[in-house]
Parts: C-alpha cells; sequence; structure tokens
C-alpha cells in the first residue's frame, strides 16, 4: 500500500470537514486589535452617485474607519482582465448592490450596523435589466465574436429541411458553502499578508498590489482551503481582499471582511445567463448540415471573465456533433446587474445546449428518435475537426453512449415509461440522453502553466507545496497521491500545504478543471528532481549504479552483488542531507501542443476533450409543474482516474449541481434590477432528496489518455455538470408526452415548476 495513483483515497480533509475541526479563515484565531469590515452598498441599478454621506457611519459606535474611492492609495480598479471596474464606486452606479464603501469596526456587529447609517443619494437612470434590450441597444462589454467554418448561408439554402428556434437558459448562484472572506494582516514596511478564499492566489496579490499602488512582494495571499469555489472565486474574491487589505494598510491593524449570505448574493456575480437564436439545416436522416447560431450572454454590469466565458461557450456549441458549416456568434451583453463571472463549465454548459435543443426539433420534425439523431451526427473518423481547427481527438463518443444505453436499459426503460404515460393522464414520464464533449485546458494558452515546491526532511517527511487551491474537489490528495507515487512512500509522510504567492509565484487559477493536469505535474518534476539528486548520492555513497537503487514501500533497496541493503526512504533523506545534497526542489509545468488565435478563434486551444454520457429519467406533474429526476445513469472519461473516490464525488456533485441550474434554481430581480432572491429561502438550490433516488455512476474504464497527462489521467472537475442536461432534455420528453408529441417544445431553464406547466399549456395550445 505504498504506491498511491489510481488508489481511491479519500479527501485528506474528509474527517475534518465531518467533524468540522478544518479551519476556514473565519475559524482562524483573530490577532488582538482584528477589526471587522461591513460594505455599503448601491440600491439602485444604474445611475450617478450624488452623494455619499459616511459622517454618521464614521462616528457609530466602535467605527474605526470608513473607506470609499477616494482612500484606496492606488489605483481604484479590481477588474481581472480589462479595466475600469472600481472597488468601490467613483461616480457611476452600475448596479444594485455595488459596493461604495467599506466601514471597519471593533465588532462585527458595530460594522454592520453602522454601515447601514451610511446616507446614499444616486440620480437615477433607466436601468438595461435584461438581454434583449441590451441587444437592441447595441450594450456590449466586448464586441461580438465569431466562430465559423464553411458556409452556413449557403449550406442552410441548400438544406432539405431547415428549422429556427429560440430559448433560454438562466443563471446560477455558486452557492458556496463558505462566502467570500478575506483576512489581511499587515506587517512591517507596509507587508500584507492576505488570508483569502480565492481560487486564484495570484490575481488576490496582484488587486492588491494595484489598490495599495505597492510592488507585487509587498502582498502575501494565503489559502489553506475554500469551503466551495466553483468559479466564484475566482475574480470575485480578489475584489473581497482588496477591500481587506486597504483597510488593514489605513489602520494598520488586522481586518476580516465576511460578507454574509445576503451580501455576497446581491454585490458577487453569477453564472451568464444566456438567450439563443439558431436556424438549424438538416438532411431527411436528421444529419445535420449547417448550423448559424446566435449566443448571447447576460455579462452584467462588466467585462470580468466574460470573455473567457463567451469563448468557451462558442467553442462548445458544437458539443459532441460534426457540423460542416457552422456559425456561432457570441455576444456579451450589458446589462445593469452583477457582473456575471466563471461558473463551473466556464460557458461550456451554456454552449452544449444549443445543439441538444436543436436535435430534439430535427427528430421531432421528422418524427425520427432523438437519440438515434444524436448518435447519426456524433464526431467521427473523417469528421472530426472542430470548427476551430482542432482534431477531435481520442473519441470515446461511441463507447460513453453504448456504456450508458446498455447501463440504462434504454430500450426496456422506454418501453415502460411509455406505457406508464399511456395510463396516467396527469403524470408523465420522461426520458433524456445527452452525450458531451468537453475541452481541456485555460482557452489562453498562457495560463496552462503550474509551479510547485517540495521539500523532504531528513526523517522522510515531505512538504508539498503548488500553485493549485484546495475547493473541496480533492486537488491536494491527488497531488500528494503523485509526489507518493514518485518516492514510492505512504501517503500519510506527505504534507500538504496551503497555497501561497510566497512559496509558489505568478500562479493561474484553479480553475478550468486543470488543477490536478498541471499541479499534478508540476509536483512530479519537483519531486523527481529530488529523487534523482537522492539516486545519484546513493549511487555514488554504496558504490552502486543507479539502475541498482529502487524505491518502493517507503524503503529504498540498494542491489548490491551478494548483499542488498535496504533503508527507509527517511534514513536515505538522512544520508543525503549529511552528505550535503539538497532535498528541495522547485518543479514546473507547462501544457504542450496548445496555441489559439483568439481573433480567427482558431487554434487547438485545448489539450485534450474529456467525453461522457448521461440518461436521466423524469416525472413530471401535468397540474402543478412539478418535476422529480427519477434516475440518472452517468459515463464520464476521466482518463485513468488518480483517485477513483474523488472522482466519483466530483462526477455526482458536478451532475446535480447542474441538475440546479436547470432546474431549480431561479435567480429573480425586481422590475428596478434589484436581486431578490438573496438566500436559500427565495433560492433553490438542489437538495439531498433532490438527488436522483436511483444514481449510477461510473467511470469510462480501460480509457487511458493518451496525451501525456499526469499517469494518464484527464480532468474531472467540470465536464460532468454538463451531464445533467440529460435532465432537461428528458423534461421536454415528458412535456412532449403531455401532448403526444404533436407539437415542439420549448422549455426555458430553469425548469422551475411554473416554466414546466407553461411549457405544458404552450404544447398542448400548439398541438389544437
Ligand atoms: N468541487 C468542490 N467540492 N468545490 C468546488 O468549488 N469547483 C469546481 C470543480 N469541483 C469545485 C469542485 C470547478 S468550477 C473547477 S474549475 C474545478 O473543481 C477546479 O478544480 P480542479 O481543477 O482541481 O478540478
Ligand atoms: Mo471553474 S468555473 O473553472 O473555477
Amino acid at each position: 500500500m505504498s504506491t498511491k495513483v489510481g488508489t481511491a483515497q479519500r479527501h485528506d480533509s474528509a474527517l475534518k470537514h465531518v467533524t468540522g475541526q478544518a479551519l476556514y479563515i473565519d475559524d482562524m484565531p483573530e490577532p488582538p486589535g482584528t477589526l471587522h469590515g461591513a460594505l455599503v452598498l448601491s440600491t439602485e441599478a444604474c445611475g450617478r452617485l450624488k452623494k455619499l454621506d459616511l459622517a454618521t457611519a464614521a462616528t457609530s459606535p466602535d467605527v474605526v474607519a470608513v473607506l470609499a474611492a477616494g482612500d484606496v492609495p492606488g489605483k481604484n480598479d479590481v477588474a481581472p482582465i480589462g479595466q475600469g471596474e472600481p472597488l468601490f464606486a467613483i461616480d457611476r452606479i452600475d448596479y444594485a448592490g455595488q459596493p461604495l464603501a467599506l466601514v471597519v469596526a471593533e465588532s462585527l456587529d458595530a460594522a454592520r450596523a453602522a454601515a447601514e447609517r451610511a446616507v446614499v443619494e444616486i440620480e437615477e437612470e433607466e436601468p438595461i435589466l435584461d438581454i434583449a434590450t441590451a441587444l437592441a441597444k447595441k450594450a456590449y462589454v466586448q464586441a461580438p465574436a465569431t466562430l465559423s467554418r464553411g458556409d452556413p448561408d449557403d449550406a442552410l439554402r441548400r438544406a432539405p429541411h431547415r428549422l429556427t428556434a429560440a430559448f433560454s437558459v438562466g443563471g446560477q448562484e455558486h452557492f458556496y458553502l463558505e462566502g467570500q472572506i478575506a483576512f489581511a494582516l499587515p506587517g512591517e514596511d507596509g507587508d500584507i499578508v492576505v488570508h483569502s478564499s480565492t481560487q486564484h492566489p495570484t490575481e488576490v496579490q496582484h488587486i492588491c498590489a494595484r489598490l495599495l499602488g505597492c510592488d507585487f512582494n509587498r502582498i502575501t495571499a494565503v489559502v489553506r482551503r475554500l469551503g466551495g469555489g466553483f468559479g466564484g472565486k475566482e475574480s470575485n474574491a480578489s475584489w473581497v481582499a482588496g477591500a481587506a487589505a486597504v483597510a488593514a494598510n489605513h489602520t494598520g491593524r488586522p481586518v476580516k471582511l465576511r460578507l454574509p449570505r445576503e451580501i455576497d448574493m446581491i454585490a458577487t456575480g453569477k453564472r451568464h445567463g444566456f438567450d439563443y437564436r439558431y436556424t438549424v439545416g438538416f438532411d431527411d436522416d436528421g444529419r445535420v448540415l449547417a448550423l448559424d447560431a446566435v449566443l448571447a450572454a447576460d455579462a452584467g454590469w462588466s467585462l470580468d471573465l466574460t470573455p473567457g466565458v463567451v469563448a468557451r461557450a462558442l467553442t462548445h456549441t458544437d458539443n459532441a456533433y460534426w457540423i460542416p458549416h457552422f456559425r456561432a456568434v457570441g455576444y456579451a451583453c450589458r446589462t445593469n446587474r452583477q457582473s456575471n463571472t466563471a461558473f463551473r463549465g466556464f460557458g461550456g454548459p451554456q454552449g452544449v445546449v444549443v445543439m441538444e435543443d436543436a436535435l430534439d426539433r430535427i427528430a421531432h420534425h421528422l418524427g425520427r428518435d432523438p437519440n438515434d439523431v444524436r448518435a447519426l451526427n456524433f464526431y467521427a473518423e473523417g469528421m472530426d475537426e472542430t470548427p476551430y481547427g482542432q482534431k477531435v481527438d481520442e473519441n470515446h463518443l461511441a463507447r460513453c453512449w453504448a456504456e450508458v444505453k446498455t447501463g440504462g436499459a434504454l430500450e426496456q426503460r422506454r418501453a415502460e415509461i411509455d406505457a406508464f404515460n399511456a395510463g396516467h393522464p396527469v403524470l408523465k414520464r420522461g426520458l433524456g440522453l445527452f452525450p458531451l464533449k468537453f475541452g481541456i485546458s485555460f482557452n489562453l494558452p498562457h495560463m496552462n502553466q503550474a509551479g510547485a515546491l517540495v521539500h523532504v526532511y531528513t526523517d522522510g517527511s515531505i512538504r508539498l507545496n503548488h500553485g493549485g487551491t484546495e475547493m473541496g474537489q480533492g486537488l491536494f490528495i491527488k497531488v500528494a497521491q503523485v509526489v507518493a507515487e514518485v518516492f514510492k512512500v505512504d501517503i500519510d509522510r506527505i504534507r500538504p500545504s496551503a497555497t501561497s504567492t510566497a512559496e509558489v509565484p505568478n500562479t493561474s487559477p484553479t480553475a478550468a478543471s486543470t488543477g490536478s493536469d498541471l499541479n499534478g505535474w508540476a509536483a512530479w518534476e519537483a519531486a523527481n528532481t529530488i529523487k534523482q539528486r537522492m539516486m545519484s548520492y546513493a549511487a555514488e555513497h554504496f558504490g552502486v549504479a543507479q539502475n541498482d537503487i529502487e524505491f518502493a514501500d517507503g524503503n529504498v533497496r540498494i542491489a548490491k552483488p551478494g548483499s542488498n541493503q535496504v533503508l527507509s526512504f527517511g534514513e536515505l533523506a538522512k544520508l543525503c542531507w549529511l552528505g550535503r545534497v539538497s532535498l528541495s526542489a522547485t518543479g514546473f509545468y507547462k501544457t504542450p501542443k496548445i496555441h489559439w488565435d483568439p481573433v480567427a478563434m482558431r487554434g487547438r486551444p485545448f489539450f485534450y476533450f474529456s467525453f461522457g454520457a448521461a440518461m436521466a429519467e423524469v416525472a413530471i406533474d401535468t397540474l402543478t409543474g412539478e418535476s422529480r429526476v427519477l434516475r440518472a445513469d452517468l459515463v464520464q472519461d476521466c482518463g485513468e482516474s488518480l483517485n477513483p473516490a474523488i472522482d466519483l464525488g466530483q462526477i455526482e456533485g458536478a451532475f446535480v449541481q447542474g441538475q440546479g441550474w436547470l432546474t431549480c434554481e431561479e435567480l429573480w430581480w425586481d422590475a428596478k434590477g434589484r436581486l431578490k432572491t438573496v438566500g436559500p429561502s427565495t433560492y433553490k438550490i438542489p437538495g439531498s432528496r433532490d438527488v436522483p433516488p436511483v444514481f449510477n455512476v461510473k467511470m469510462l474504464s480501460n480509457a487511458p489518455s493518451r496525451e501525456a497527462t499526469i499517469f494518464h489521467s484527464k480532468a474531472v472537475g467540470e465536464p460532468p455538470l454538463m451531464l445533467a442536461t440529460a435532465v432537461w432534455t428528458a423534461l421536454k420528453d415528458a412535456i412532449g408526452a403531455a401532448t403526444d408529441r404533436r407539437a415542439p417544445v420549448r422549455l426555458d431553464a430553469p425548469a422551475t415548476p411554473e416554466r414546466v406547466l407553461a411549457a405544458v399549456v404552450k404544447a398542448r395550445t400548439a398541438a389544437r
């Protein structure tokens, strides 16, 4: 039991998570003098800040400072990639919930009470509150982006059949259990250590430095763990940390800023909602000949990470399908809402739904089986280049599809469901299948790099540090497994440590599911460097060839003619130290083969693709619109899984999170653009009883990645979220059953009871 890669190891913090012993930032002991922050937010969605009177707040009990735009010593800008995204509003108000000021006080209660006493006057202007209005006004945060191939206009004209349709999907709140939080501790000469619940420590460092007008080397961002991020702590965590750092710098005292759930939901960005309109051309068999699609994203008020989200949506509009003539235009609509941001799948989920809708309509139009129509259009030999010019290698679509159909007993269940529907006028069941192809790598090649730092101590214990952050996804245990594998020691000998910009610099965010791919290799490099040094020293010391040295089971065997010698790993470490061998090393990795032209939208943005397939069965009540997922069968390609226990957990969790996005999680703003769903009472995340009662989850067996990924594994964090698309398809199937499939079904997401009911009524009316 000493080599660990590929075995089911429980999360290194699993016991601490369930017993409450895992330390989150709010659990850290507070040094004397710690101050607490509370934000003052805009209550209007659009206008000019006429007056911000903080005098009463400033003189409230226990208040130490109030800080607004004028108190930012450096640049009042927290934009992750663009510019002009102020930490505290200057004169423009761009959404209801925009931070205007920060109150810091001796206690959290005092800070929050004082923040309520801020006097704010806003000269209101007409806000843009939906995608349609933004499109009409050409209000964008960036120029429209187009991904195209061939001549879609001509191909559509010549296609035997053509259909045009529209639909929309809503946004999604991340609902990480630990809200946004940062704790900034000032040191000497302007140094600040910021503990941040961030997926992107380096960006926290940069943004704190930008706000303070200091060198990066004055700021150290530290992250032991996040209580969930899901993309919501990629850019949003930076401004929270920045506000704490500005206050710590201003007061010279430690400052903690923790957003209560309501403030967190009002102030921070979410998944982008999308409106779609497309025309698809196809032949008599249902083979797709051309697609012309418009994907309009609600970017919210600022650029944020929207360019990447739109690019990923466009590069995933093809999903699993060969579309010879293709055009997808992505609009990034500027609205007076929260600035939407990364969310598990990063635009991929919003891309893949397009063809799923189109294929259902094609099947309905031709009177064919939607699953056969899907399979007919899969990428295949000779028809395997994506619209952006990347070849679909190692195509596991057919395998995943076959496994899910067999595992889910498709034929038999289809018959059972049809029989059920024939006998039940009110309750209707539906079945939906979904194939997945998802590209792994950051779309921007330069982001695909990682570093690690490994120390071996003289007792043979190992300290592991790398640029990736642990947010519950199991990155730390996976990377520890890699290091244990290199040294052939027990996993218990490896101590993962908090991510810190002081240990591994210039890191990429832990995002795009690349955490273990990138940091796994970087840690492997670091560990292997040390191992090679230990081997050479041992060879010299024992007078043997390097081939005669074997690391195994926590020991090192030295094969000598006549006598074998065995040392423990620790004994060799000690020996190396006596021999003055460095037992510390950095490792670095950059993903090979990738390149991308963001203007032409062509290249090989992804090192490889991850595949999957899902089948979901649902039931709806046609009188109330309520729905349940009765069963789900999933097959996900994880390559040669580094840790099957973690990966299965990721698949299950991602699926249910995707289910939430498509069914029950509904963001609702009032007519003035104020978000009213600001907590679990009004914003319904899936609960334990929403998990499908029959939930068969497996990883595609015998599918090692052919690319040089770490131990031939594949990323798993985001792809399975999209498998929940099968639930949406199944709901449409059930709605279709309520009308004997006489009319095609439009079902906008989230498919709440209201929407399901409306879709039933509409389909019935259309059928008449
Ligand atoms: N799993 C848990 N438990 N918590 C999270 O916040 N984030 C997801 C996914 N799985 C997340 C999670 C997202 S959005 C991404 S990009 C990946 O984990 C990031 O981690 P990885 O690259 O190490 O898979
Ligand atoms: Mo994940 S949306 O890439 O943080």
